[in-house]
């Protein structure tokens, strides 16, 4: 018994493990480079399925578990901010049942008989970005980004550009007792007051009419467009020039405020919280309804079901609260969600169409992925004509073929995908689809490699499709960012032979680029500046330009942070990548074996030699301490004297150590400050050694 106990733990811990990294990598994707892989209702089961083995083994829920954070860990090219009150989600409810059981758990938690009775409001769950803006007497100081829920980017300069967020509150009544008079009786004397401190939370969106002719102008400059409107108000709002955010027109609705100020009482329910938000000149949904009883919310929910596309924003769901404010603070919060609010997520839309042709595409890194082409069918509001097949074992699984009924489904408004076949309507002299065996564009014949879905396309430096992948990856706007050279013209270029690997970039000359149909002096002299200007590109977008697998902008943005240099990056060992927080051994791996190929650092040389930048500039270098700690896990307790405790976690991650929050056997140090909590006697049980703040600053020796 024992060890079938033992072996299942075993087993739910490498399961656990493989979706936490799951849960991780699309979070990443989602939240920080706003590129989906795959569709919101994908992810939430694997959410979901993380979530439910976690309840069957509680010893195995640890605090970096991201079902106990929110949200993926702030990008690093905005100021961190503290949010004063920690930006929660919410749990969702993807059915009827699952509202039932809310009103179950809110009984429960309320100890009533039935929640019926209460008051909710109901809200569109809007489909963007959510954001905490602050106000200092009536003025507004600062906005930030969600982030990992308690500290976020501060995107300040970029919402100033939003026409319908104020930069300055209107007054409101206050009553004598200090309550908010939103509506005043007859006779009753009010003061016109500006609270100290507001602190607004809402959802900034891109409105669908301006997402639209964005997308077409990026399709226009041989730009990627955004998957969806909530990537393109995040991609908006993260600009690093509000010029840009302001040409992109993003909007904003708020949902929520908390007022600091000892004489003006907070609203006494959600619904007062949205009146005033309005009353102080916030924009709020105007959609908005109470409701009375889990019946009220199903008549909203169900009402909005299909009008919703009607709006001019997306929407994924429908926030319901508990209107009354005291009710909250009886529920309180679990460890990243309020237990009074919930979002109830409409199914994925789904709608048939036929299956006219299937064709693939060959990635950057070789991969060969099937595209279905269908009849184009509405969907949710936009016409549909491609949907993702996955992989070859998907089109398996599906046993699908040309000229099929299938149904497509557009979930989380990602790219499209088919669900199924109908068979019944399969006509009788159809052919099995034979999934090719060579790559389209280089016939060399597909491979699997170790475990992967995907076939590939091992050709990797000869593949025509591959070099152009890679070619136009190395133009992007976070690559090399060299404007003016688009897909076509790559393809162009590459037909002509001008054009190989990056490197030949930079050997163009006017000559040689009018040799190309249709390109004039002026475009050639445009083109030459670009690949001039890109030399000076920073570390950290150079390594993001070539390429390496799992190094995304902002692992590249780390591995130029901590080595300076590319030579330092190429002379890396797998230990000291993974001292850094955000790279583990799947990164390191793909850095190493990158840098192993011989074409590789030939094209490394080649970029020197022909003057591309390979270094941080010298007045920016970070400085790299001794890694003294490395491989030494801390856990703070109480208060220090001379240092906040963000600023000890820091030092301790400079040096290669680890700070975390709960102690365990893996613990190497507690430290303790004034007024320790109950880690200390954690600590003594486990024996793990204790320190004071002295003996900290000893170690760190300053
Ligand atoms: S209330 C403490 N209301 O949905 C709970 N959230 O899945 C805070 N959202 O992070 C959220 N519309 O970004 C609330 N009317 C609304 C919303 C809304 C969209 C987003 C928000 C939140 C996420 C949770």
């Amino acid at each position: 018994m024992e060890t079938s106990h033992a072996s299942q733990i075993d087993e739910a811990r490498l399961q656990i493990e493989e979706l936490r990294r799951q849960v991780e990598h699309h979070r990443f994707a989602y939240y920080a480079l706003d590129k989906p892989e795959i569709s919101d209702a994908d992810f939430d089961v694997i959410y979901r399925q993380l979530e439910s083995l976690e309840k069957h083994f509680p010893e195995l829920v640890v605090p970096e578990s991201p079902t106990q954070k929110v949200g993926a860990a702030p990008s690093t090219d905005f100021t961190s901010v503290r949010h004063r009150i920690p930006m929660l989600s919410l749990a969702n409810a993807m059915s009827a049942d699952d509202l039932d059981e809310w009103r179950e758990r809110l009984e429960r938690g309320l100890e009533v008989e039935d929640a019926r009775q209460f008051d909710f409001v109901c809200e569109h769950k809007i489909d963007g970005l959510s954001i905490a803006l602050t106000y200092e007497n009536g003025n507004f100081i600062r906005g930030a980004t969600r982030g990992n829920g308690t500290t976020g980017e501060d995107v300040s300069n970029n919402l100033r550009t939003i026409k319908e967020m104020p930069q300055k509150l209107k007054p409101i009544a206050v009553r004598e007792d200090g309550s908010i008079a939103l509506e005043r009786a007859a006779g009753e004397t009010t003061a016109m007051k500006m609270p100290a401190l507001v602190e607004v939370r809402g959802e900034v969106y891109m409105a669908v009419d301006n997402f639209v002719t964005l997308n077409q102008s990026l399709v226009d400059a041989n730009e990627t467009a955004f998957a969806n409107p909530r990537n393109a108000a995040s991609g908006s709002l993260r600009q690093k020039d509000p010029r840009k955010t302001a040409a992109r027109k993003v909007s904003l609705w708020t949902y929520f405020l908390y007022i600091v100020d000892d004489t003006i009482k907070q609203p006494r329910s959600q619904w007062e919280n949205l009146q005033l938000l309005a009353a102080l000149g916030f924009p709020v949904e105007p959609n908005r309804t109470k409701v009375t009883g889990i019946e009220g919310i199903r008549n909203f929910v169900d009402h909005w079901a299909d009008s919703r596309h009607d709006l001019n924003y997306q929407t994924d769901g429908v926030v319901i609260k508990l209107d009354d404010r005291k009710l909250w603070d009886h529920l309180g919060n679990t460890s990243h969600s309020p237990r009074w609010a919930i979002a109830f997520k409409y199914p994925p839309e789904e709608v048939e169409t036929t299956l006219e042709d299937i064709k693939f595409e060959v990635g950057r890194t070789g991969a060969v992925t099937p595209t279905a082409w269908l009849e184009p069918v509405k969907l949710a509001g936009t016409t549909v004509k491609r949907a993702t097949l996955h992989n070859a074992d998907q089109i398996a699984r599906l046993d699908i073929r040309i000229g099929d009924t299938v149904v497509v489904r557009k979930a989380g408004e990602v790219i499209p995908e088919v669900v199924c076949v109908k068979f019944e309507r399969r006509a009788a002299d159809s052919q099995h689809f034979v999934y090719p065996t060579h790559c389209p564009a280089c016939q060399t014949p597909l491979e699997r490699v170790g475990e992967e879905v995907v076939f590939r396309c091992l050709n990797v430096y000869n593949c025509p499709a591959q070099k152009v992948r890679r070619l136009i990856h190395w133009v992007g706007k976070e690559a090399m960012n060299i404007d003016g050279v688009g897909e076509m013209l790559i393809e162009q270029m590459v037909k002509a032979q001008l054009v190989e690997k990056p490197s030949d970039f930079y050997r163009l000359t006017e000559e040689l680029l009018l040799t190309l149909e249709r390109m004039g002096k002026k475009s050639a002299t445009n083109i030459l500046a670009a690949v001039e200007a890109s030399k000076q590109r920073p570390l950290a977008a150079l390594l993001f330009a070539l390429g390496i697998r799992h190094v995304g902008r902002s692992v590249a943005e780390l591995l130029a942070e901590r080595f300076n240099s590319m030579e330092a990056v190429q002379e890396a060992t797998s230990e000291q990548m993974c001292a850094i927080e955000g790279v583990g051994t799947v990164i390191a791996d793909g850095v190493i074996e990158y840098f192993a190929q011989s074409e590789n650092q030939a094209l490394i040389i080649e970029l020197r030699e022909l003057g591309v930048k390979m270094a941080v500039d010298a007045d920016q270098q970070t400085v790299i301490l001794p890694q003294s700690l490395a491989g030494k896990t801390f856990v703070i307790t109480g208060t220090m004297e001379k240092l906040e405790r963000l600023e000890a976690e820091q030092q301790i991650k400079a040096r290669g150590g680890k700070a975390t929050s709960s102690v365990s056997k893996k613990t190497d140090f507690v430290i303790v400050g004034a007024n320790p909590g109950s880690k200390v006697a954690k600590a003594q049980e486990l024996g793990i050694k204790i320190i004071d703040e002295a003996e900290f600053l000893a170690l760190l020796e300053i």
